[in-house]
């Protein structure tokens, strides 16, 4: 698959490596694309993983992984440009700004506005609810940790849904779009068991069904 990622922080690293390892053709969207910063996270990649900015990085992509934070996700939208029908994987947390809590909730979601700003992009809600560390290695003795993702869009879910099998998660489709106001508060719950109550970031969300 073609895979453009925005951002090249924490998120886009974990799983952009992965992705081009796995055999993924990746590129990069970067408001510094020739910086050395980029050139060595090129290097952790698989060949012919490419950096180009967010604009150029985005022309013939399968899917686009929105992975900047929350604050700017606004503003590299309008930068992107026209992404109806495209095919968009939101994956921020609208944290405040001292992480204390989140901005949006109850009525409304991150992914929501996103795909109210983003104006007729396929928007998944992904990988919000997993730590980097997660994302690197989601396998934990016998299990799979569970990666909750959802959307209006099918098809756009299906795709996504490989994208998330394809890094060793254990997919879970939470239904519609409007159910990131459930994934987004489960991230702030890990932030808390992380963080505040000294879990660290190895740790993971399981579901169980029978
Ligand atoms: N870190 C986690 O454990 C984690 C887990 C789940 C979800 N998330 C979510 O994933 C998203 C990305 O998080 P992250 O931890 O990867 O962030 P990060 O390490 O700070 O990286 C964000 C990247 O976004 C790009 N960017 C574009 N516009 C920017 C701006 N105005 N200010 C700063 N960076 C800008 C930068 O790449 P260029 O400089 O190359 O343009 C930067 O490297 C966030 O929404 C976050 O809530 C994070």
């Amino acid at each position: 698959m073609k895979i453009a990622i925005i951002g090249t922080g924490s998120v886009a690293t974990a799983l952009g490596t992965r992705w081009s390892k796995a055999g993924h053709d990746v590129t990069f969207g970067s408001r510094q694309p020739e910086s050395e910063k980029v050139l060595e996270l090129l290097e952790e990649c698989a060949p012919g993983t490419k950096a180009l900015t967010p604009q150029l990085s985005i022309v013939g992509s399968d899917v686009i992984l929105l992975a900047v934070p929350w604050p700017a996700a606004k503003g590299m939208l309008a930068v992107l440009g026209d992404l109806a029908g495209r095919v968009l994987i939101d994956c921020s947390n609208p944290l405040t700004a001292d992480f204390s809590g989140i901005e949006l909730g109850h009525s409304t979601s991150a992914a929501e506005e996103i795909a109210h700003w983003s104006k007729g992009a396929r928007v998944v809600k992904a990988f919000n609810s997993a730590s980097v560390k997660v994302m690197l290695n989601p396998q934990f003795g016998d299990y799979r940790a569970t990666m909750f993702y959802c959307g209006d869009d099918p098809a756009a879910k299906d795709l996504v849904k490989r994208l998330i099998s394809d890094l060793d998660f254990d997919p879970a489709d939470a239904g519609p779009l409007a159910s990131a106001r459930y994934l987004e508060p489960l991230a702030m719950l890990y932030i808390h068991l992380a963080f505040k109550q000294g879990w660290g970031s190895n740790c993971a969300f399981k579901i169980l069904k029978r």
